[in-house]
């Protein structure tokens, strides 16, 4: 058994300047957890979080002046090399995939057993890393959250990250027209993976031409509460992923309080939601997986000496779809 392995090290709040890639010990699963050593892990905004300890109130968290997560990558698709007492899950040799953590960018880690599923064996372990957090907050948002309908007609605000690739996969598979906003240099691709409508707000305005919507899914929260109110239906769900970053002390806490006050008195339901890792979703997402009915968009793979790039690409507000981490190569 390894004792030792490389990640990409944070040893405190920064951006991708403070990460090096080291050698550290291989952690020990608690009870109820399994060790696995990681085949692809994948970015995700919540990364970048993480890595610079904003909002600075995540530090409450995350630890007050140093990080107490060393090494970021909440997503995982590796194989089990060892089980907690009691874990009655898993068991040595299965391939999972969930979400975890932290640490998806070293060659180990140990995550929580009710994080993970089994993972398709037709599925392939990039796709299977580059959907936990994304595919979950997609699915929690559209489906638990927004409880959007056959028929219905979703607004996707953001729909060219990690997030808005699955939320536009998934509200067709729920049966949903959806219209999707994004920059020019996505507008193919979104619209290659199912978008009925592209706005890209570059050149067109969603709130402009008359449409309007069952659901917005908010994954940027660029907008005020009256440009968004005014394009939704009476009985129309306000689904806020996201919102704005400039001030690293208090948002998107403002932005959130003022959409949910502004909704609540224009009659429309407002639903705020921190998404969480469960094995129901986490099935439901395999099952997706396997039917080829969401097919994760991965912009590219890197391995460790590619982490510090990723980290800087996140912090752009721009990523495209998702960007893959292979930790062994
Ligand atoms: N509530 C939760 O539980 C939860 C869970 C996951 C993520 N989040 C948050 O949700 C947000 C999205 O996460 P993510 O992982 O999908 O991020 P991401 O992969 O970094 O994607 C961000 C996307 O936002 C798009 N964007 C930027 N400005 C835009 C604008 N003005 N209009 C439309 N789209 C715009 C970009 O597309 P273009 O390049 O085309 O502009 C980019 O693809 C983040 O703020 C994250 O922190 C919340």
């Amino acid at each position: 058994m390894h004792e030792t392995m490389q990640a990409a090290v944070a040893r405190r709040y920064g951006t991708a300047e403070v990460l090096a890639i080291e050698k550290v010990p291989v952690p020990a699963p608690n009870d109820r957890q399994v060790l696995v050593e990681v085949q692809a892990s994948s970015f995700n905004a919540l990364d970048g979080h993480f890595l610079t300890g904003t909002p600075y109130f995540l530090r409450l968290l995350s630890g007050l002046r140093t990080p107490k997560r060393l090494i970021h990558g909440a997503d995982v698709c590796g194989v089990v090399r060892a089980s907690g007492s009691n874990v009655s899950r898993f068991a040595p040799g299965d391939v999972v995939f969930g979400e975890c953590d932290g640490g998806g960018f070293g060659q180990f880690l140990a995550v929580k057993e009710d994080h993970i599923v089994i993972k398709p064996p037709s599925v392939s372990a990039d796709d299977a890393a580059a959907t936990p957090v994304a595919g979950l907050t997609a699915v929690q948002g559209l489906r638990s959250q927004a409880r959007l309908q056959p028929g219905e007609h979703v607004l996707i605000n953001g729909a060219a990250g990690g997030v808005g690739t699955f939320a536009v996969q998934i509200a067709k598979a729920l049966g949903a027209e959806v219209t999707a906003v994004c920059s020019t240099r996505n507008v193919e691709m979104v619209r290659s993976i199912g978008a009925d409508h592209v706005v890209d707000y570059h050149h067109d305005d969603f709130v402009v031409g008359g449409e309007r919507f069952d659901v917005m899914l908010d994954n940027v929260g660029n907008r005020t509460p009256t440009a968004c109110i005014s394009v939704l239906r009476s009985d129309a769900r306000y689904v806020a992923v996201s919102g704005p970053k400039a001030n690293p002390w208090l948002d998107p806490l403002p932005h959130l309080a003022r959409t949910a006050i502004a909704m609540k008195r224009a009659g429309r339901s407002f639903h705020q939601f921190t998404a969480n890792a469960n094995i129901q979703d986490l099935e439901f997402l395999a099952t997706l997986l396997e039917q080829r009915t969401v097919v994760p968009q991965i912009e590219r793979i890197v391995g460790l000496d590619g982490v510090a790039d990723g980290f800087t690409e996140i912090a752009s507000g721009h990523a495209r779809a998702k960007i893959v981490v292979h930790p062994g190569s």
